[in-house]
């Protein structure tokens, strides 16, 4: 799969591009796990295909039923609906008025594009020192997310 497959989404430009970058970090946090990765690579791809219709938090949401709707695998499926920030658990989904359930990255393949996603800006790699600050200028310094991202970059980078 590659990158033209946003353009039949009617993905803009600048999604297209952040998807690249996102696809290159994926990539490259990969090469140390055993992972599927014609997964990550169509995961960190397709993750903001829900832009195409909303900008909100809800774009992984729809993103994930456009791709459901097109019968794309469910693999594909879950690393979309689940890379939200750090991921997000059912209590905080209510209030955030999404359909109640879990929205966090399980498997492997869903944690790498879910942090290649924390680490690009727009289209540049960011320190997770930038994201804790861009995060809890957003939330709050004690929102619970951080804690989920520090532990997601842990994970990863087996610190
Ligand atoms: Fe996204």
């Amino acid at each position: 799969m590659n990158l033209t497959i946003l353009e039949d989404f009617k993905c803009s430009s600048y999604i297209i591009k952040h998807s690249n970058a996102v696809l290159k970090k994926a990539k490259a946090i990969s090469k140390d796990f055993d992972v599927n990765l014609d997964h990550v690579e169509a995961g960190a791809i397709l993750h903001d295909v829900g832009r195409s219709k909303t900008q909100s938090i809800y774009h992984a949401l729809i993103g994930a039923e456009i791709l459901k709707e097109k019968e794309f695998p469910i693999e594909i499926v879950k690393i979309t609906e689940r890379h939200i920030g750090a991921g997000i658990p059912k209590e905080e989904a209510i209030t955030l008025n999404l359909p109640p359930r879990d929205y966090l990255p399980i498997t492997f393949e869903e944690k790498i594009v879910t942090h290649a996603d924390n680490l690009i800006n727009d289209t540049k790699e960011v320190s997770l020192d930038f994201i804790i600050k861009k995060w809890s200028k957003k939330m709050g310094n004690n929102h619970a997310s951080l804690e989920r991202l520090i532990k997601l970059h842990n994970e990863l980078f087996n610190i």
